[in-house]
């Protein structure tokens, strides 16, 4: 294919800028290029110095990334939070006034907001309550616009804690395939045993996968995110990051995740909030005024209550805070808690028992 459809479906005015060009980076050189300070501040504990800025487009850290995602470092783009990835993707793809995205609600609050910041309206097509909160794919075709040029899945859904496997995806990457990006959110994908929908992305080149440090990997606090996608995805929206978005201390923590010893502990914290879904879960089961535990592949359940205001009460009353979902379409008295330590844990159940 002479041009990537999904890179010719961008703004044709963000295809044709010409990015900021930051001041380079050659690390054997002295800097004096770039007004910095010669000197590091006696509040900088980094490695490498905060006196200097970082790489502009940390490549370094993407081939180091890239491995673990199993992606060429081509293919991913680390920025800040998986909210960033959304933000970049509105941008180059949505022209203020004309374009759309869709979404499914109930689903993630930043999808439809960061729309309405670019100015592109957002369709909404309801997730299918009586099916497992599954996405309704003929109805998502149905709603396409011919403006359309995002459609936003998350799998596992938050807060609804359902997944999708690749093969339920796939036809609705076919069907969309050369009118609108499906971009595949998977904040929450350790947490599930599922294959990851980046195995899909050389065979669609219209899929965006997003995703994060900030949940299995215990760093949302160093705010960084990752876009996997075609690198002529990632080519673009390289055009728009803004230069040095990632700060030192970031990169420098980042660039740990990947050593053995982080790895093993990770995947030990994973499996840890596993266990705790599956006894607080079924201890939830138990207590009296609770009509349901939806099924999660997430480090959250969404638990609906006889009376949610009063469980509210109680965890407020234990020094617990859990997430009041009951405004978003379709969950009644729902409310989102996310799996804590063991010790919070009981605490909870202690509360609403
Ligand atoms: C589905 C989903 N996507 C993205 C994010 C944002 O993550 P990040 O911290 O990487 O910006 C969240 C955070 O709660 C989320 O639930």
């Amino acid at each position: 294919m002479a041009m990537n459809w999904a890179v010719e479906l961008a703004r044709p005015d963000i295809r044709s800028l010409a990015p900021y060009e930051p001041a380079a980076w050659e690390p054997g050189f002295a800097r004096l290029h770039a007004n910095e300070s010669p000197w590091r501040s006696a509040a900088d504990t980094s490695e490498e110095g905060l006196n200097r800025y970082p790489e502009p487009y940390p490549l370094a850290l993407a081939a180091r990334l890239a491995p673990l995602y199993g992606v060429p470092s081509g293919c991913l783009l680390a920025v800040r939070g998986s909210d960033e990835g959304i933000d970049l993707l509105l941008r180059a793809y949505c022209s203020a006034g004309t374009h759309s995205i869709l979404i499914c609600p109930p689903t993630f609050g930043m999808y439809a907001v960061t729309a309405r910041i670019q100015g592109a309206s957002v369709i909404e097509v309801p997730l299918q309550r009586d099916r497992g909160f599954a996405p309704d794919c003929a109805a998502i075709l149905a709603a396409l616009a011919p403006h359309t040029r995002l459609v936003f899945l998350c799998t596992p859904n938050n807060p609804t804690g359902n997944a999708m496997a690749p093969a339920d995806i796939l036809p609705l990457a076919a069907a969309l395939a050369g009118r609108a990006l499906l971009v595949i959110d998977e904040a929450y994908a350790e947490f599930s045993a599922r294959i990851s929908a980046i195995t899909l992305l050389d065979s669609h080149p219209g899929i965006v996968v997003l995703r994060t440090l900030s949940k299995a990997h215990g760093l949302a606090g160093t705010r960084c995110g990752l876009v996997l996608a075609a690198s002529g995805i990632i080519s673009l929206l390289r055009r728009i990051v803004p230069p040095y978005a990632l700060t030192q201390q970031t990169i420098e923590t980042v660039e740990r995740i990947t050593e053995p010893a982080i790895v093993a502990a990770t995947h030990a914290n994973i499996a840890r909030i596993r266990a705790e879904r599956t006894r607080v879960a079924a201890a939830l089961g138990q207590l009296p005024g609770i009509r349901r535990v939806w099924p999660s592949e997430a480090n959250f359940l969404l638990v609906e209550f006889e009376d949610a205001e009063r469980a509210l009460a109680r965890a407020h009353a234990a020094r617990l805070l859990i997430r009041d979902v009951r405004s978003m379409p379709g969950l009644g008295a729902a409310l989102r808690i996310t799996l804590g330590s063991t010790a919070q844990n009981d605490r909870l159940l202690e509360s609403l028992a």
